[in-house]
């Protein structure tokens, strides 16, 4: 649905915003872009829409170059920061909408009904958009992203701005959408959201992609051991613990042990002997904010001890 190949952009004065992109993104699936500020997620985005040049390389979107307009006629796109005509209601933003994409009458009233319902705004359907609240302008944002009834949406930040229950439900949105048969691709900050509704996950860095693969495989992979929560626990016992050389950190009376998956049952029948209280088991796993910020803070590619892209697929 979407290919780059060796897609670049500088902007004057800068080296590559992007650099030498890489990525394929298949029918159906949600994929999630993420990466720190000024990483190059928009220009990403921007360059698989045609919006600006790349200095070098190329998109395709449904198979077709991105210079060709063919090739953004079943696509919906959410910008980073919105910002329509605000004297327009949310309303007459989507007619405009439909007329664009060249919908008839019925068709744009049909669908403004079921998008100003699906995206709450059917109460504020007829207050200009200056009268909105910034959650609220993301909101019809996305109801002008799915006007078309698009099979690839690709939004830039969709939950930016938006509280937890408006987050929840853009989530909602999405996966319902996918199961539609859509395919996602959107730019977050918000690592719960990707981690969430996700099949697929790339890292962008200063402009070169760190990481691209199935978030799965990756964070249920990296299962490391167990954090068993300990309470009412003495100096003494816990000496006793450490005496078997496990990792332990006490907090007023409560401990929490770090244990290997092959000594849990021992520690288990050691506490229970001493009538500790267990409070907690906790697998530890590697959580997608680990890998974000061990990403982040690696040299760039190009430095000399850097290591290949970090790619896991199934
Ligand atoms: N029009 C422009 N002219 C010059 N430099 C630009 C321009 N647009 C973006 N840049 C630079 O390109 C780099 C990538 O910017 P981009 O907007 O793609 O980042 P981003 O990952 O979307 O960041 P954010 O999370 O803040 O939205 C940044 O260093 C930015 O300053
Ligand atoms: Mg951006």
């Amino acid at each position: 649905m979407i290919k780059t190949i060796e897609l670049s952009k500088t902007y004057k004065g800068r080296v590559y915003a992007l650099k030498s992109l890489n990525l394929e993104i298949e029918k159906g699936e949600i994929f999630g872009f993420l990466g720190p500020n000024g990483a190059g997620k928009s220009t990403t985005i921007k360059l698989i829409l045609d919006i600006i040049r790349p200095t070098s390389g190329k998109a395709l979107l449904f198979d077709i170059d991105v210079s060709n307009p063919e090739s953004r006629k079943k696509v919906g796109y959410l910008p980073e920061n919105p910002s329509f005509y605000d004297y327009l209601t949310a309303e007459e933003l989507l007619w405009f909408a439909g007329r664009v994409y060249n919908m008839d009458e019925s068709g744009i009233k049909k669908r403004t009904g079921e998008l100003l319902e699906l995206l709450d705004l059917t109460k504020a359907k007829s207050t200009p958009i200056r009268k909105y609240s910034k959650g609220m302008v993301q909101r019809a944002g996305l109801a002008h992203a799915l006007i078309n009834d698009p099979d690839l949406l690709i939004l830039d930040e969709p939950t930016s701005g938006l509280d937890p229950v408006g987050r929840r439900k853009v989530a909602d949105l999405l996966l319902d959408l996918k199961k539609q048969g859509k395919t996602i691709f959107f730019s977050s900050h918000i690592l719960h959201d990707v981690e969430t509704i996700c099949d697929r996950a790339g890292i962008i860095v200063e402009g070169e992609l760190r990481f691209s693969g199935k978030l799965s495989t990756v964070l249920h992979q990296s299962f490391q051991d167990f954090e068993v929560v300990v309470q009412n626990i003495s100096d003494e016992i816990l000496n006793e613990i450490k005496d078997k050389n496990i990792d332990c950190h006490k907090e007023g009376d409560t401990a929490r042990l770090r244990i290997k998956e092959d000594d849990l049952w021992e520690v288990i029948e050691f506490i229970r002997s001493k009538n500790l209280s267990l409070f907690a088991i906790e697998p530890k796993r590697k959580t997608l904010e680990g890998l974000f910020l061990e990403l982040i803070n690696k040299p760039p590619l190009t430095h000399p001890s850097a290591g290949s892209i970090l790619q896991i697929e199934p």
